[in-house]
This record gives structure tokens, C-alpha cells and sequence, in this order.
């Protein structure tokens, strides 16, 4: 199948990579020419596992990169829009991006074209790129509008693409889902999984995936509906571990208990310092609003923002805790990302965290494998870059781990012992053992869980009675 994709960020970038290693031909469209430029001389511009090897296997021959999008169109039986839909000041989502490309597809169907949504975009945007395509003259049966929402995470992405829990396609007749069955075939019939250079998937991946057609409404609505609910989770299990600290019990056993009911299931119960990211706030502003415009006052939305913002301002709490006064403190942060498993800042709460602590004078130190390079285009020299988590740890009056990296989970904690200042560590993420960290001589909080402390430290220099007054 020929295939266009317009707009290579994370979604059409690693889209793209997949759908040429399925078998298809994929042109990837976008109108940023440095990012062009890069591409074709083989620079990989996201750090995402297994792209640069897809990259590698298909560059220029079944992958091509273009700013022409007529051709681009012209040449494909089916045109997927990955451009940006960032938020407006009101918490909508902005269209302008989607609306400029399907104004240009008119000029270029030469045939039978399925255009398909692969951005997060509120309900009702299939209307209206379809309006848009007809207000430009194109012939009402010479295309189909589909929705094919994305559920790839950052870190993940090629692997979460490859071994979907499942592929949802919006489509208002045979004829259009006809030619996303064909796309997604060598998935959805398991000839891809046979194939012995295929991406090697998880341990618990469902093949093959099941597709499931719906109407394109409702596949626009499953992609916003989807985030705000494991957004929901997150900040459920970030309000109890609020009570676990209020009452000391242990969030993690909490989560044990309710995790273990395949109601509820484990995953997206991890609680920490809120979501951060480019879907999450923006798809819940989105969702939000759609469903306002629409007549339906969303509230419980309202509270999983204000949960989660609050989660930012409980950890800042716990580093007052931790210090009494933070001027001129100097801290090492492990972690600028939103996430572990990806260089990506967008609406990071780790970066969020920094600047809020040298608003306060504090001098910061951070490490993170992956986001240095783009947190230096927020945060310049605001902060000193360490080589690793030692660096960042050195002379530091405490340690906070602001992003879940695996390899934060793994340090060794005598070297990072000897290397701080004083030996407080304040984990935004869980990462380690509360008893194992006070045994190896750390004074250590982290999320719903009780602070834990060697036997030399006195409770009262761990937990000061009174609470900080920005709070
Ligand atoms: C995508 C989706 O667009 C978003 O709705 C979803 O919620 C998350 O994933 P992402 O891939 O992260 O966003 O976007 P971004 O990294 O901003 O990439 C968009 C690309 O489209 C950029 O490379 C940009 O240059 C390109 N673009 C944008 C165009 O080619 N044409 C335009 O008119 C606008
Ligand atoms: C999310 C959705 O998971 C994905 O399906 C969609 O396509 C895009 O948005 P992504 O933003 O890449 O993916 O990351 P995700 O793994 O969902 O994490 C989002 C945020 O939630 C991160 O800041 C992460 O640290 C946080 N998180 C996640 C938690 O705080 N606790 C959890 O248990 C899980």
C-alpha cells in the first residue's frame, strides 16, 4: 500500500518507520526543512528504542521524506495527518495544523483517497475535514475521512505500535475501513510476527491484535476518553497516596491490594509527582472543552487536572521538609524528562519542579540520560548538566528523583552516599525501599509512603512540625 503521513513528530515519525517495516511505501511528509534535512542524511531526531535501526532498514528506499505534499498525495491510497494539535489558551485543541493539510489534499486526488486522523483531535474533526475537502472541490466520492487513533507512549513507541492491545479504525463505510483492514493486515493476520527480522515485541503482547472498527465518532472519542481515564488513574492513585501519608499507611501495599483486582489491574498505578508529557494535559484540556461545547459539563476531568497540579506542590512541600529554608541549597535532580525511556520535556513535571526551586534560590545540578540536550533549550544555564548521577549527587544537601529511569533505580547507593552532602534523598517516583535506604544510611521520602531514616537521625530533624507556608 502506498502510504503518506504528514507531520513526523513522535506519532508520524515512528508511524511511518512501522508501516515501512509492515511492507508498506511511505512517504513522510513535513514542512520543517531542518527536520528534512536531518532525516535524509540519517540522524534519528527522538530517542525512541528500535527507531533507529527501522530508520536504518528502510530510509530511502521504502521510507522517503518530503516537503511536497500534493506529491506526496498524489502518489498514496491512503494519507495519514500526524501534524501537531497543540492546546489554545482556553484548553482547546488547535486544528489550524489539520485544516492547512486537508486544504492542500484536494488539489491532488487523482483517485480514491482515505484520509485518515492519526492525531488526537476532538470529536467532530472528521466533519470537518471532510467539509474543508469539499469546500475545495473534490468530488464527494473520491474520498473517505477515517479516524485510526494512536495509543503509542514515548519510550515505547515502536514496540507499543507493533504489538498493540488492539488497532481501533473509525470508518463510516466498507469501502474506507476496506483499506485500513489492508494497511493493518500484516498485523492483524500475524504474517508480520513470522517474520524473522521482525521487532521482537513484549512478553505479554496479544497476537495478533484485534481491530476493532467503529464509527468514526466514537474512534475519535475512544483516543480522548482513553487518555482521561489512565490520566484518572494516575491521579486516584496519587489522592490516595496523599491519605497513605496522612495516615502512615504504605501506597505501594495499597496498590498491591487494589492492583491484583483484574477489574482494576495494575498498570498506570504508579504514584508520583503527576503526568506530565504531550498527550496528557493537552488531551484533557481537549476533552474537557469538547465535552463542554457539546453540553456536558466534564467536572470529574477538573479534579484529575487539580490532583495532579497539587502532586507538583505536595513534592516541593516534602523538600521544605526535608531542608526548612532552600535558599542558596544546592540539589541534584536525577531526571529532566516527563518520563523514563525518552528525551522528551513537553510539559515535563521534573522540568516544572526546577523552575520552581531556583525561583526559590536554589542552585540545581541534574542528570538525565536522555533530555539534557532539550532541557538546555528551557532551562540554558540555569542549572549545571552532570555527566551521571554521582556528578549530580556531589556536595548536594539532598537528592531528588524526579524522573522513573530504570537506571535511577539501580545506583550505587554507597557511592551515592559518599558523594552528597548530606545524605537526604527525596524520590518523586518510588524508585527504592524505604528500609533499605534508611539502612544504607539515608534519610529518605518519597510518595505515600513513611519517611525512613537511619537509626542516628532524630525523628524531629526528618519530619519538622510545622508545614511550609507556600504551600
Ligand atoms: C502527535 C499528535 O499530533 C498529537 O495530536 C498527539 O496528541 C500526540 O502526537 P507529535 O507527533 O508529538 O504529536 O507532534 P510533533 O512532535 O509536534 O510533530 C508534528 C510534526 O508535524 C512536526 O514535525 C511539524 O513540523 C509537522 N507539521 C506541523 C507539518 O508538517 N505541517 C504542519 O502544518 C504542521
Ligand atoms: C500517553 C498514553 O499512555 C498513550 O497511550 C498515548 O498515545 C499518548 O499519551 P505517554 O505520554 O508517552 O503516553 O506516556 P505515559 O507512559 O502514558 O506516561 C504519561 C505520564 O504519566 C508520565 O509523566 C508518567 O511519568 C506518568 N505516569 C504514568 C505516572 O505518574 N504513573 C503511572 O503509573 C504511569
Amino acid at each position: 500500500m502506498h502510504i503518506a503521513i504528514v507531520g513526523s513528530g513522535y506519532v508520524g515519525l515512528v508511524a511511518g518507520a512501522c508501516f515501512a517495516d509492515m511492507g508498506h511505501q511511505v512517504i513522510l511528509v513535513d514542512n520543517d526543512q531542518q527536520k528534512l534535512a536531518a532525516l535524509n542524511s540519517g540522524q534519528v531526531p527522538i530517542h525512541e528504542k528500535f527507531l533507529p535501526e527501522l530508520l536504518e532498514r528502510h530510509r530511502g528506499r521504502s521510507l522517503t521524506f518530503s516537503d511536497d505534499l500534493r506529491a506526496a498525495v498524489e502518489a498514496s491510497a491512503a494519507v495519514f495527518i500526524a501534524v501537531g494539535t497543540p492546546p489554545t489558551e482556553q484548553g482547546h485543541a488547535d486544528l489550524s495544523y489539520v485544516e492547512s493539510v486537508a486544504r492542500i489534499i484536494p488539489s491532488a486526488i487523482n483517485g480514491y483517497k482515505v484520509v485518515v486522523e492519526k492525531s488526537t483531535v476532538p470529536v467532530y474533526t472528521s466533519e470537518w475535514i471532510r467539509k474543508i475537502i469539499l469546500r475545495n472541490a473534490a468530488p464527494p466520492d473520491s474520498f473517505d475521512v477515517a479516524s485510526n487513533p494512536e495509543f503509542l507512549r514515548e519510550g515505547t513507541a515502536v514496540t507499543d505500535f507493533l504489538y498493540p492491545d488492539r488497532i481501533v479504525v473509525g470508518a463510516d463505510n466498507e469501502r474506507c475501513a476496506a483499506v485500513l483492514r489492508t494497511i493493518y493486515a500484516p498485523l492483524t493476520g500475524g504474517s508480520y510476527y513470522k517474520r524473522p527480522d521482525a521487532i521482537p515485541g513484549p512478553d505479554q503482547a496479544q497476537i495478533p491484535p484485534p481491530l476493532i472498527i467503529t464509527s468514526t465518532k466514537s474512534a475519535e472519542l475512544i483516543k480522548h476518553a482513553c487518555n482521561a481515564f489512565l490520566a484518572m488513574k494516575i491521579s486516584f492513585i496519587n489522592a490516595v497516596a496523599s491519605v497513605c501519608e496522612s495516615v502512615g499507611a504504605n501506597v505501594q501495599q495499597v496498590c498491591q491490594g487494589i492492583g491484583t483486582d483484574s477489574r482494576i489491574g495494575p498498570r498506570f498505578l504508579n504514584p508520583g509527582i503527576g503526568y506530565g508529557g504531550s498527550c496528557f494535559p493537552k488531551d484533557l484540556m481537549a476533552f474537557r472543552a469538547v465535552a463542554r461545547e457539546c453540553g456536558y459539563e466534564f467536572r470529574l476531568l477538573d479534579e484529575v487536572i487539580r490532583i495532579n497540579e497539587d502532586q507538583r506542590q505536595r513534592f516541593l512541600r516534602k523538600v521544605h521538609n526535608a531542608l526548612w529554608t532552600l535558599r542558596g541549597k544546592r540539589l541534584g535532580v536525577l531526571g529532566l524528562a516527563f518520563k523514563g525511556g525518552t528525551d522528551d520535556i513537553r510539559e515535563s513535571p521534573a522540568v516544572l519542579l526546577v523552575q520552581t526551586l531556583l525561583q526559590e534560590g536554589c542552585k540545581v545540578a541534574a542528570y538525565d540520560p536522555a533530555a539534557q540536550e532539550r532541557a538546555k533549550e528551557v532551562l540554558n544555564s540555569s542549572i549545571e548538566y552532570a555527566s551521571d548521577a554521582y556528578e549530580a549527587a556531589r556536595g548536594a544537601d539532598a537528592l531528588l528523583i524526579l524522573t522513573e529511569w530504570d537506571e535511577f533505580a539501580s545506583l550505587d547507593l554507597d557511592r551515592l552516599h559518599r558523594e552528597l552532602k548530606y545524605s537526604i534523598v527525596i524520590d518523586g517516583r518510588n524508585l527504592y525501599d524505604p528500609d533499605s535506604m534508611a539502612a544504607h544510611g539515608f534519610t529518605y521520602y518519597s510518595v505515600g509512603r513513611p519517611a525512613a531514616m537511619p537509626e542516628s537521625v532524630p525523628v524531629e530533624a526528618v519530619v519538622p512540625p510545622r508545614k511550609a507556608s507556600h504551600s
